[in-house]
Formats: structure tokens, C-alpha cells, sequence
């Protein structure tokens, strides 16, 4: 069955963030592959800790509060490099399938929305840079609340959008923490698994597995 509304995790699911520091590279260092894991690892820390503790700041600063603790830890980084990782950010690659699954989506007539914890501001630079405005409906930031996924209010906010009920709203997340939330909050959530990484949260599984946003 097609579901009429497809909504999308962005960052890891339609945009890759290891893009930006794959960008600089040679300006990082021998450590950048290590640096990017621990930048997103430390940025999705710092959403779950300020949604527990109930002491927000933006993903913007959350963004950057993550990249100087991962620089820190791997040997620090110039102010050049900093800056220009910060700048990568706000322009990442999209992955290669995201576009033409987009596409496809909207040809078959459904609504195609971003769900993130991205500030209004990022999505929108994110999407115009990676070509895929006119491929999107609309974004629906967690900015709006003060509160990050996985809180459910997070992805009540899809519902209170479109008036629709969880279980019509098909999910799609290459986080298997935020499939997680999803599946507890009742959507048809579909775990992006590009990596092939092992299965957990097992209590709360996926609706379907897929490697490409391809098999949509
Ligand atoms: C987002 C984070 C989880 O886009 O990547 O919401």
C-alpha cells in the first residue's frame, strides 16, 4: 500500500554528515574519520541529556558545542579548519538516493516532509544546497518544542501538521534510536540500514528494513 505521507529523518537519513568533514580531509588530519564519528556521536548526546534535563539549546550549538569536543579529543583542529567544518555543515551532500526516491515518492502523489531536530534555518540551507527544495513538502523542526526525538511530542508534530493518526504516517530513519521513538509513537517506521549495522531496541522494531531509500 502507498501511504499518502512519507516523512524523513534529515541528518544521517537524507543528508550525510560525515560529508563535511570528508570535504576537509587533508585540512583535519590523519584523525578526521574519528573526529566525524565523534562530532555526530557527541551532537546526538547532547539532544538526549538537554531533552531530559529540560535545558535546551539549538542543534545549531548543540552542532558546534560537539565539534570542539570531538576536535579536543583528536588533536585539536585550527581555527581555519573549525570554520570551515561549521560552514560544511550548514551545506552537506545529500546521499546519492535521496533524491530520485523523493522524486519518485511525489510522482506516486505522496506528500514528502522532513521530521528533524534540525533548526528551521539549517533545513532550509541543507535542502537549497543539496538541490532537494522542490522535492519536499515541508520541514517540521523539534525546534518549534524545545525538545528533541525521541520525545513523542517531537513526532506529534507530523499529526497536529496534517490531522492525520500515527499509524498513516510511513517514517524514514537510517537512526535506529529515532525508528525506535517512532515505532513507540506508532509509525509505520522504516529503518534506512545503509551500513548494515546490527539490530537493537528490539522491543520497539522497524516496520521494514531497506539498505537504499531506493526500495521505498
Ligand atoms: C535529525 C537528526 C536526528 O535530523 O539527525 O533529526
Amino acid at each position: 500500500m502507498t501511504l499518502p505521507l512519507y516523512v524523513f529523518d534529515a541528518y544521517g537519513t537524507l543528508f550525510d554528515v560525515h560529508s563535511a568533514v570528508a570535504r576537509h580531509k587533508a585540512l583535519v588530519g590523519p584523525q578526521a574519520e574519528r573526529l566525524s564519528e565523534l562530532w555526530r556521536t557527541k551532537q546526538l548526546e547532547y539532544t538526549w541529556t538537554r531533552s531530559l534535563m529540560g535545558a535546551y539549546r539549538d542543534f545549531d550549538a548543540l552542532t558546534e558545542e560537539a565539534l570542539d569536543f570531538a576536535a579536543a579529543r583528536c588533536g585539536g583542529l585550527s581555527p581555519e579548519a573549525r570554520e570551515k567544518l561549521l560552514a560544511a555543515y550548514e551545506t552537506l551532500d545529500a546521499f546519492p538516493d535521496a533524491a530520485p526516491a523523493l522524486k519518485m515518492l511525489r510522482e506516486r502523489g505522496a506528500k514528502t516532509v522532513i521530521l528533524s531536530n534540525g533548526t528551521a534555518r539549517a533545513l532550509a540551507r541543507a535542502t537549497a544546497s543539496a538541490g532537494l527544495q522542490d522535492l519536499l513538502d515541508d520541514s517540521l523542526s523539534a525546534d518549534a518544542l524545545g525538545r528533541y526525538k525521541t520525545a513523542p511530542e517531537v513526532y506529534e508534530l507530523v499529526g497536529a501538521r496534517y490531522g492525520v493518526t500515527p499509524d498513516q504516517v510511513s517514517f524514514q530513519s537510517s537512526n535506529r534510536w529515532d525508528v525506535a521513538g517512532a515505532a513507540r509513537f506508532g509509525f509505520r517506521a522504516i529503518w534506512v540500514n545503509r551500513a548494515g549495522a546490527p539490530d537493537e531496541y528490539r522491543d520497539l522494531p522497524p516496520a521494514r528494513v531497506i539498505a537504499s531509500l531506493a526500495e521505498l
